[in-house]
């Protein structure tokens, strides 16, 4: 029980990957979660899951993290609800390849905002209540893409997940005189029931042929990292990227 008395706020947390996960695994140390995707039913439906296979308080709230309104709303009402946070994981992304010379405006705003823009609007609105109670741990899933060159149509992912490793940092500077740390945790292929629906299969052999590590990444191995730098035993470290990708990245 970790996270006993501790309230986290996710985003993107009622899929089937790493989001929900995180939940799970929050949940199971006895934190209190507040479940939030862009997907209203799945979002109650996960929250009332959790609630009963965990017994902890858990709370569900639609919110697309591209729209400011509502991100506002989502931390109003925790706070309000639980009288503080202390724990939020940015895990909102999407992905739409396109080579660029194909790429559209919109392709570009959705990916850009939803993976970069909803994770400043979350961390700007969370800041105040972890600056008042003078504690804070905040989580951005990233992506290994921000490392490398994609010939795949993943330049404005890449683009957007590499900003977000920048914005950290500068967030774990401003935020570490507050006993508030900010890391990225940038996973490499990690397998879901929704992956073979996103990419074509030859670039899912491809991504899985790449990953030295004998085994499919699963959404807990980067929720268990996720465990340890918001616990206390990770309390000292902020303002890194960790990878989570069975070795298909190193540095
Ligand atoms: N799965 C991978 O291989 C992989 C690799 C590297 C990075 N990531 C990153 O990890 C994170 C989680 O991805 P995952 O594949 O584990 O899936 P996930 O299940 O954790 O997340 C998918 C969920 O995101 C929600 N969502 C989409 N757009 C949203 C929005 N605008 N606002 C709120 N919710 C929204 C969807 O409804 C869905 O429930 C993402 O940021 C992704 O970019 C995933």
């Amino acid at each position: 029980m970790k996270l006993k008395g501790r309230v986290a706020l996710l985003t993107a947390a009622a899929g089937a990957g790493i989001g929900q996960a995180t939940a799970r695994i929050i949940a199971r140390e006895g934190g209190t979660v507040v479940i939030t995707d862009i997907h209203p039913e799945r979002t109650l439906s996960v929250a009332k899951t959790i609630k009963e296979e965990y017994g902890v308080e858990a709370l569900g709230m639609q919110c697309d993290v591209t729209q400011r309104d509502e991100v506002e709303a989502v931390v109003k009402t925790t706070f309000d609800k639980y009288d503080r946070i202390d724990i939020l994981v940015n895990n909102a992304g999407t992905n739409r390849p396109s080579q660029i010379v194909d790429m559209t405006d919109e392709d570009w705003e959705m990916v850009i905002n939803t993976c970069l823009r909803g994770a400043f609007y979350f961390c700007r609105a969370v800041l105040p209540f972890m600056i008042k109670q003078n504690f804070g741990r905040i989580i951005n899933i990233a992506s290994t893409a921000a490392f490398m060159g994609l010939d795949h149509g993943h330049a404005h992912y890449a683009a957007a997940k590499a900003g977000l490793m920048a914005f950290t940092r500068c967030l774990a500077m401003e935020a570490a005189p507050h006993y508030i740390t900010a890391n990225t945790i940038a996973p490499g292929f990690i397998h879901n029931e929704f992956i073979p629906h996103i990419y074509p299969k030859q670039e899912i052999e491809r991504m899985n042929q790449s990953i030295p590590y004998p085994r499919k990444g699963v959404p807990e191995d980067v929720a268990n990292t996720a465990l340890f730098l918001v616990s206390d035993e990770g309390e000292y470290i902020t303002g890194q990227t960790i990878c989570v990708a069975g070795g298909s990245w190193m540095h």
